[in-house]
Parts: structure tokens; C-alpha cells; sequence
């Protein structure tokens, strides 16, 4: 029999990962407060290393407390954190899954602040307020770079330290690095802003701090928004950076000792592109009144969700920039199922055209992200050189089990995501998981189930059942 594309391993210069498929980072509440970890967020782990995939790339892991985006997100920025990591690494290892930490920095992108930021404004590469939330930052010294700069190869060293298998810099998506990156966004006139070589200074500063630290024999991969789209929404701001300013960046970073690169797109999180698919203000208007105080205009957009009179104001915004795509550059086998053929056309591979040009002008493996779910069409994917692999997030929520569906013959799930993006609305408030109803079947106690069975077992409910066995006397 031919061997499937899908489950060769991919090599990487320091790090060889079993299949093509890797989850892509999704954040969740899971944690304490402080930044310390939680037995849920390694149940959240387990899950998809059971599930087959090759490699996880953690959430959002901030390097720092000022960098975070929310609070109960587990952090990386003290030597104390590093058993806890050490515990999800080991975990995920039983599955012969590497396990890749995203080093993460918020800039402005900062959703909720939490206690120790109240009084603080933001960080970031500009002092311009974020146009969509209107989050208030301050541009950074040049000492406040060079602090950061070293955050992020202290995070390298513990995430190394802990057993893990490599990282990632989260350099896409409107964060700090984004920040730094765009030409949307950075306004600064000293040597991290103004030309495209210093406005990737930052980045590759990182890249060569992280090298430092931690040699070169450590995976090390960057993720990038290959087209930033900043004014899709907020129509009135720069553009910022195009595809071919996001190739010389890569072929820069690569040169400074990057390993691999992961392709995104869009200058804020979320953006229209990134999830791509619908917009539910069903959830939106019940989890957004959390974010009101973070920003100047939440307020203003609170009342757009709210009232659907004003709805339609919004959606025209959020949609506009989805009519300008150019149409997907592959297709895939035949989905008999009429909707769902018509969502994997609309949402499947939407980066992959972007991936396949970085591709061309870089050695390093380059994996692509969004709306991947069908095996046919990820095969295709990788057989004709638009990626090395994809990372895959919603539909591995929706079902944690994909790869092993791929392994057994399936084409797609009995359920596949919906891209609703329900899930990725409710986690500013309510655990991650699938909220998409008719995927239960329209039992909300189903769904429930599900959603919370992240929360077994718990360390406690562990130290009482080995009590309950202790022998007597
Ligand atoms: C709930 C949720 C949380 C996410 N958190 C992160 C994150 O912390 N870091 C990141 O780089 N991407 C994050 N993403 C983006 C995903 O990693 C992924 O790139 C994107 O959803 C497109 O892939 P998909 O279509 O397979 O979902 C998140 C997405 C979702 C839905
Ligand atoms: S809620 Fe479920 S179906 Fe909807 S996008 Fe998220 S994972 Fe997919």
C-alpha cells in the first residue's frame, strides 16, 4: 500500500515530529489566577495527544505578567513555573506527541489586564490607542525592549529546562511582535521602527537572544500574520504589511536561527480571517460585558452586539474583507453532505496560497494554519508543496480524535466544526470547548458534558479516591 502523505514524519532541523498534523495553540481559561498551572489544563493536553496529533503548540503562554492577555492563562515567566510544564510535557510525551511552548507577549492586544496591570498601561511598539477594543498603551523604552528581549530567551531556557521540545514565538496576530512588525501599527522613529529591517529588529533580536540561551540545537519556530489586513475592520487605518514585506522577514528570521515557520494572517486577534468563519453574536453578547472596562471603545461595540438593529453595521464591517479572497487554490475530494461542502470551500486552507509563496522563499518547514479538517484536501496540501504541514485548532476541539479518524480511512467527521467560532467567543468567559449545539444533537446536556469533562480528573478528586482505598488502622 502507498504510504500516506499524512503520517510521514516531518523533520526539522532539531526535532522530528510522527505526522503532518499539529494542534494549533488555543488558549483557555484553565488556570489560577497568578499564572501557576492547573491539573485541567493537562487533561486539555491529554486529549489531543491521545487523540494522534504529532505535536501541540501550547496556548498562549505569556513571558511575562505585563504580556498576558488574560489572567488564568498558565505563564512561563519565573523558574517556579517550570515543574508545571515539566508534568505537561511528560503527559503529552506518553502519547509519542512533542509538545512545542508558544511564548507569548500581549503588547496592547491586552483583553483583560487583570489586578497586577490595573494601573499600568500596555506596552507596546506605538502609543496609539488599538483602534477596535481601544486599548490604551505606551510605546517602550529602549530599556523596556531590551528587558523583554530577554523575557522571551529566559522562557526559551525554561521551556527547555522543563523537557519540552522546542518553541514557539507567537509573532503573529496583532501582538507584540505585531506590533513591532507592521507598518499598520508601528509608528516609532528610532532603530525598531520606520524600514522594514527595523521594524523586524525586535523579532530577530528575540530569535538571536532565545540562540544564545539556549544554543542551536533546540527547535525554535515563529508564527506570522503573511498579510496583516489591519484595516479590515477598522477601515480607516494603514493596511500594514504585505506578503512579499512577510517573506523578506521570514528568509530574515530564518538567517538568525529560526527553525520553521507557521503561517497566519490578520493584525488583530480575532481578525475576520483568523478563525475565519462566522461571526456568533449570540455568545458575543453575553460574554463581551467582561471586556468593558479594558477599553476605550468596548462600550460602543458592546452596543453593536447587543442590539440587532445595529448588528448589521457590524457585520458589514467584520465581513467585508472575506469578499476580496481570492477563490481556494485546491480541491478535495466530494463531501456528499451539501452544507458542509460548502463551508470546507469557504473556511478550509484559507492561508495555504499565502504558505505556498513563503514556501518558495525559505528552507525551513513551513506549517500553514486555518480551517484544515478533510484529509484529502491536507494530503493535497503537503503533496503539492503549498505547506510541510498544517496545524489544526477548532476542528481538533470539535473532534479531538481527527487524526485517528485520518489513520482509519476517513476523508472528515461524522461531525465536522461548523467554523461557528461559538467556541472561541465564549472562552473570554466559560471554558473552551464546542458550543456548536447541533453537534450534540441539540442536547445542551450532551454538549455540557463535554465541555466540562476537562475538569476530570482533578488533582483533589485523585487525593480522596487514594484515601477512600487506605487500608485501615
Ligand atoms: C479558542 C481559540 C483560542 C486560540 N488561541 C490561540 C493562541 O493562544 N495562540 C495562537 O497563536 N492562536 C490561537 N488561536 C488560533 C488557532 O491557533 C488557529 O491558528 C486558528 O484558529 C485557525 O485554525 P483552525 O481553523 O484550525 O481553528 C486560537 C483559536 C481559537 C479558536
Ligand atoms: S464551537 Fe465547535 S463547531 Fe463551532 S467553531 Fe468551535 S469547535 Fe467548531
Amino acid at each position: 500500500m502507498e504510504k500516506d502523505t499524512i503520517f510521514e514524519p516531518l523533520k526539522f532541523r532539531n526535532l522530528t515530529v510522527k505526522n503532518r498534523i499539529f494542534r494549533s495553540s488555543i488558549s483557555g481559561r484553565w488556570d489560577n489566577y497568578d499564572g501557576s498551572g492547573t491539573q485541567a489544563r493537562i487533561n486539555w493536553e491529554e486529549k489531543f495527544a491521545r487523540g494522534g496529533v504529532g505535536a501541540i503548540i501550547t496556548s498562549f503562554v505569556p513571558v511575562a505578567i505585563r504580556g498576558r492577555i488574560m489572567p488564568n492563562y498558565a505563564t512561563i515567566d519565573c523558574d517556579e513555573r517550570i515543574p508545571f510544564w515539566r508534568k505537561v510535557g511528560e503527559k503529552v510525551h506518553e502519547y509519542d506527541c512533542k509538545f512545542i511552548l508558544q511564548l507569548s507577549h500581549s503588547g496592547r492586544q491586552q483583553d483583560i489586564g487583570g489586578v497586577e496591570n490595573q494601573n499600568l498601561k500596555a506596552l507596546s511598539s506605538t502609543s496609539k490607542t488599538e483602534p477596535f477594543h481601544g486599548f490604551r498603551c505606551q510605546a517602550m523604552t529602549l530599556a523596556e525592549i531590551k528587558d523583554t528581549i530577554q523575557d522571551f530567551a529566559d522562557g526559551a531556557r525554561r521551556a527547555r529546562e522543563a523537557g519540552l521540545d522546542g518553541v514557539e514565538l507567537h509573532s503573529g496576530n496583532g501582538y507584540l511582535f505585531t506590533q513591532f512588525i507592521s507598518s499598520g501599527i508601528n509608528d516609532r522613529q528610532d532603530e525598531y521602527g520606520g524600514s522594514l529591517e527595523n521594524r523586524a529588529r525586535f523579532l530577530l533580536d528575540v530569535i538571536r537572544a532565545i540562540r544564545k540561551e539556549v544554543g542551536n540545537d533546540f527547535h525554535l519556530q515563529f508564527k506570522i500574520s503573511a498579510i496583516d489586513y489591519n484595516n479590515a475592520v477598522t477601515f480607516w487605518e494603514k493596511p500594514g504589511n504585505t506578503l512579499a514585506d512577510s517573506i523578506q522577514v521570514c528568509q530574515w528570521a530564518q538567517e538568525a536561527g529560526a527553525d520553521a515557520v507557521h503561517v497566519s494572517t490578520g493584525s488583530l486577534f480575532p481578525h475576520p480571517l483568523n478563525p475565519i468563519g462566522d461571526f456568533p453574536f449570540e455568545i458575543i453578547r453575553k460574554t463581551y460585558d467582561t471586556m468593558l472596562s479594558s477599553g476605550i471603545y468596548t462600550i460602543r461595540n458592546y452596543l453593536l452586539f447587543r442590539y440587532w438593529l445595529l448588528r448589521p453595521i457590524f457585520a458589514l464591517l467584520w465581513n467585508r474583507v472575506k469578499k476580496s479572497l481570492p477563490p481556494q487554490p485546491l480541491k478535495a475530494d466530494e463531501v456528499k453532505d451539501k452544507q458542509i461542502r460548502k463551508l470546507l470551500e469557504a473556511n478550509q486552507g484559507r492561508n495555504l496560497r499565502l504558505a505556498a509563496e513563503i514556501k518558495k522563499h525559505v528552507n525551513i518547514p513551513v506549517l500553514c494554519t486555518g480551517g484544515f479538517q478533510q484529509a484529502s484536501y491536507i494530503r493535497k496540501a503537503i503533496n503539492d508543496m503549498y505547506c510541510d504541514a498544517v496545524t489544526i485548532a477548532r476542528p481538533l476541539i470539535a473532534n479531538n480524535d481527527l487524526v485517528h479518524d485520518f489513520a482509519k480511512g476517513k476523508d472528515i467527521a461524522d461531525k465536522p466544526c461548523t467554523y461557528c467560532n461559538k467556541c472561541l467567543l465564549n472562552v473570554i468567559e466559560n471554558p473552551l470547548g464546542c458550543y456548536e449545539l447541533s453537534r450534540f444533537d441539540n442536547d445542551y446536556e450532551e454538549m455540557m458534558i463535554e465541555v466540562m469533562s476537562v475538569f476530570h480528573p482533578t488533582h483533589f478528586e485523585q487525593q480522596e479516591s487514594s484515601k477512600a482505598f487506605m487500608p485501615l488502622g
